[in-house]
């Protein structure tokens, strides 16, 4: 893996070591203002539980893919049930759910520029094993941003997202090369940040604390 240790990324990068991305992205922007207490501790709430909804629903449909015909059968699966089952629980619940991340497989979950001071602001909280606690945004003030880290922290992961020829056998490393020629998802290790939920809660429909 690069370091590209160059102006504002150096100081993360001696934070977390070369091995945690995201390492080659330089932030232009930083991490938006947080809305009130009440926002946050309501949009946290709410974000919380749809992001962990949304992680059984995917983990489950994965699981059953590897379970009929492993994980080369769960790729293309993957690939193409993850953004309906996504756009589903968004509409379920009235909010939008994206996975986005500093190393895509999907070009569709590439981070932008604020997205990314989110992941650089994870990537250094990121101690140990604990994952660091999720925050809120306000990118638009009728909208509360909820952000989570994804932690990459299951051996499982690994069979798609680690090290090819190593944790990813020839045949799935081919398959992934087929259905997204430009990935950048492969590499990572067990403990690191693979990305982030964002799911956008209009503030309307939060719960109020009496
Ligand atoms: C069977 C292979 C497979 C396994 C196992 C797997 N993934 Fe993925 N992962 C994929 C595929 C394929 C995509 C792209 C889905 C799409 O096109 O929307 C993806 C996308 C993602 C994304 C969205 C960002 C991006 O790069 O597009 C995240 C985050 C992610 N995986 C995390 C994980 C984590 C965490 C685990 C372990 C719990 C895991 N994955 C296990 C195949 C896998």
């Amino acid at each position: 893996m690069k370091c590209l240790a160059t102006g504002i990324v150096l100081p993360l990068l001696l934070m977390v070591g070369c091995s945690k991305p995201p390492e080659s992205t330089t932030p232009t922007a930083a991490v938006p203002a947080a809305p009130s207490a009440e926002v946050q501790k309501g949009a946290i709430q709410i974000g919380k539980s749809i992001a962990a909804e949304t992680f059984s629903l995917l983990s489950s449909n994965l699981q059953a893919a590897i379970q009929q015909g492993g994980v080369s059968n769960a790729l293309p699966f993957c690939s193409l049930a993850a953004s309906p089952l996504t756009a589903g629980m968004a509409g379920k619940h009235g909010v939008t759910i994206r996975r986005m991340t500093h190393k895509s497989r999907n070009p569709a979950d590439r981070a932008d520029t604020t997205e990314l001071a989110i992941l650089n602001h994870f990537a250094a909280a990121l101690t140990g094993t604990n994952p660091p606690p999720p925050l809120v945004t306000n990118l638009t003030s009728s909208t509360a941003t909820f952000f989570a880290p994804i932690i990459l922290n299951n051996e499982l992961c690994l069979k798609c997202h680690g090290e090819p020829g190593k944790d990813i056998s020839a045949e799935n490393v081919a398959i992934i090369q087929r259905l997204y020629p430009q990935d950048d998802a492969t590499g990572f290790k067990l403990g690191q940040l693979r990305g982030a939920w964002r799911i956008d809660i209009p503030v309307a429909t939060l719960p109020r604390t009496p």
